[in-house]
């Protein structure tokens, strides 16, 4: 039997939290730069990646939004969303339900349809399934957040579903009651970023008040039994993200990470890159790093797998398909 580390490498498994902004790696923010004649506040790409040293999650969404700008044209959009396909499929990631933030482009005059376009030209060409969840940034007026579902409209076909991101203390989730019945209306999935550095009554508003089907983040509901115990009674996936929640500070470091614990009270936790480029790796990246510091059973490794098909929203066709898959590699073990 291979060991833990290259059974977590070589299972097949989905990935439900990613953001396509938090993929651009400091070469290819250059590489747009110098393409586009945006200027850079960092004379390198080693001085930029040295300014990846975060103290909570304000300090890098700062970073992240600078990053951003260098991303103008359609093409812009293509080309980091098939490096990011392209990365994911090394990781043997089957299937990717990927985040954008269009107000952080169209705030800078980028066109919506640049964005989209871009997005999903590079989802139809592959090398895995993508599927694109529109974010909306909570620091952000809901107002604001209105008028991009307005924008976001006559695209709704290229959408899967909406979330919720960006500065979460100070922003709970019944700021966006509106806008996200709004979207339940018209069929999308609802997810949210709740409990990451938000409270766990982060993750019951984003539940009762916004409908949402999972939770992205959400380790803090261990702090509340019976928020932990609903979770598990109605199946509410946890979109966790390993080696963000170290760079965050959520977490001291991962030998102190709650994950194991997650799968041990019954909860639908699942392993995320979030930001790969900024927090230090993609999704076997994140996988290794559990698998060194807390012990990660076979059993439990298959579970987290398992468990990401089943969350995704893909129809129940090409959820057993992959689930056959990863049926079939533990079964060969
Ligand atoms: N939390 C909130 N907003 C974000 C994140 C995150 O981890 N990554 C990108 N936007
Ligand atoms: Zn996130």
């Amino acid at each position: 039997m291979p060991n833990i580390r290259d059974i977590v490498q070589q299972m097949p498994k989905a990935e439900l939290h990613i953001h396509i902004e938090g993929s651009l790696e400091p070469e290819l923010i250059f590489a747009l730069a110098q393409r586009n004649g945006v200027a850079l506040a960092y004379p390198s790409v080693e001085a930029l990646r040295a300014a990846y040293a975060f103290s909570d999650l304000q300090s890098f969404l700062d970073i992240y939004y600078a990053g951003a700008s260098v991303l103008l044209t359609e093409q812009d959009f293509y080309d980091m969303t098939a490096a990011y396909l392209a990365r994911a499929h090394a990781d043997q990631v089957r299937h990717a339900e990927i985040f954008f933030d269009p107000q952080t482009h169209t705030a800078r005059g980028v066109p919506f349809a640049s964005v989209v376009n871009g997005i999903w030209r590079a989802c139809q060409e592959g090398p895995i399934s993508a599927s694109l969840i529109m974010c909306f940034l909570r620091h952000l007026p809901e107002e604001e957040a209105i008028a991009t579902l307005e924008e976001a409209l006559p695209y709704r076909d290229k959408l899967i579903g909406v979330g919720l991101d960006s500065s979460e203390l100070g922003h709970p989730p019944e700021k966006f009651a509106r806008v996200f019945e709004r979207c339940r209306q018209l069929g999308l999935h609802l997810v949210a970023h709740a409990g990451e550095e938000g409270p766990p009554a982060y993750i019951e508003t984003a539940l009762d008040l916004l409908n949402v089907e999972r939770i992205d983040h959400g380790v803090r509901c261990l702090e509340d039994g019976a928020l932990t115990q609903r979770l598990a009674q109605e199946h509410i996936a946890l979109t966790v993200c390993p080696l963000s929640n170290i760079k965050l500070r959520v977490f001291g470091d991962m030998g102190q990470h709650n994950l194991l614990a997650l799968l041990d009270a019954g909860l639908v936790a699942t392993v995320n890159s979030d930001d790969p480029a900024y927090f230090g790796g993609y999704m076997n990246a994140n996988f290794l790093a559990v698998a060194e510091a807390l012990p990660l059973s076979v059993q439990q490794a298959y579970r987290l797998a398992h468990n990401s098909f089943s969350a995704s929203f893909l129809d129940a066709g090409a959820k057993q398909g992959f689930i056959d898959e990863l049926d079939h590699y533990f079964a060969t073990l």
